[in-house]
């Protein structure tokens, strides 16, 4: 029995418990965990702080002649047990996951000159394979060829009552429409934008896991991983 290194691609909605998964199956399988969703994060956080971005306004042109001044890294945080983003030498891990950068987010995504930039990054990350990378177009555009695709679902209400709970945790000060609204919005934008929209790749497994604990899910899946790593 030869037990091979695959790439584990993992698209899906906003808050469909990608990352929960993505990096327990990481640590179980000693694979590197990708979060992709931080990288555009990053690329709005620096948008915002240029004042390229605002509710009302998106210079992309700037943007777009910015990008090459934007260096992304992830930085393995052995107490956390997963990689911090990195912004221009910055941890930016807090500061991406704000409501507000969520707002923009998605407009930022829709933009093909960062999303070519990002894929080019993302594919050189997998080169070596052994990873699990989570996003909304991994399994169609980053690694078409990845050996094993999942694709997570679950209900509006499920997902923005699970963000909503989380930026609770952290402190800020959100109401639950608030995050409903932006959980909307993103899988509306993320679903029907030119480059890349969110689809589920054909050779994609589904989980709808609006009532799926997250241990039935873990073994499903871990289950799957069996079965194309060992040949
Ligand atoms: O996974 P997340 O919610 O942190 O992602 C933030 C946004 O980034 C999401 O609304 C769409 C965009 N995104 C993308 O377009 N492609 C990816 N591979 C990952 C995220």
């Amino acid at each position: 029995m030869i037990s091979t290194k695959i790439i584990i691609a993992i698209d899906g909605f906003s808050s469909t418990g990608k990352s929960t998964i993505a990096k327990q199956l990481a640590k179980r399988l000693n694979y590197i965990y990708v979060d992709t969703g931080a990288m555009y994060r990053a690329v709005t956080l620096h948008a915002m702080n240029r004042n390229y971005v605002t509710s009302d306004f998106f210079d992309s042109t700037k943007l777009i002649l910015d990008l090459d001044n934007i260096k992304l890294s992830f930085v393995f945080n052995p107490e956390l047990g997963f990689a911090e983003m990195f912004l221009n030498g910055t941890n930016v891990e807090k500061e991406i996951r704000t409501i507000q950068v969520s707002k923009l987010v998605s407009k930022v995504a829709a933009i093909p000159q960062v999303r070519r930039k990002l894929v080019h990054e993302q594919q050189n990350m997998g080169k070596e394979k052994g990873i699990v990378m989570d996003g909304r177009d991994i399994g169609t555009v980053v690694f078409p060829d990845a050996e094993l695709k999942l694709f997570m679902t679950a209900s509006a209400d499920k997902r923005a009552t699970r963000r909503y709970k989380e930026l609770l945790d952290r402190g800020d000060d959100v109401n639950y429409d608030e995050v409903l609204q932006n959980v909307q919005e993103r899988d509306r934008i993320d679903s029907t934008r030119k480059d890349s929209p969110l689809i589920k790749a054909k050779d994609a497994v589904e989980f709808d896991n609006s009532d799926m604990g997250l241990e039935e899910q873990f073994d499903r899946i871990m289950s799957l991983v069996n079965d194309r790593i060992t040949k």
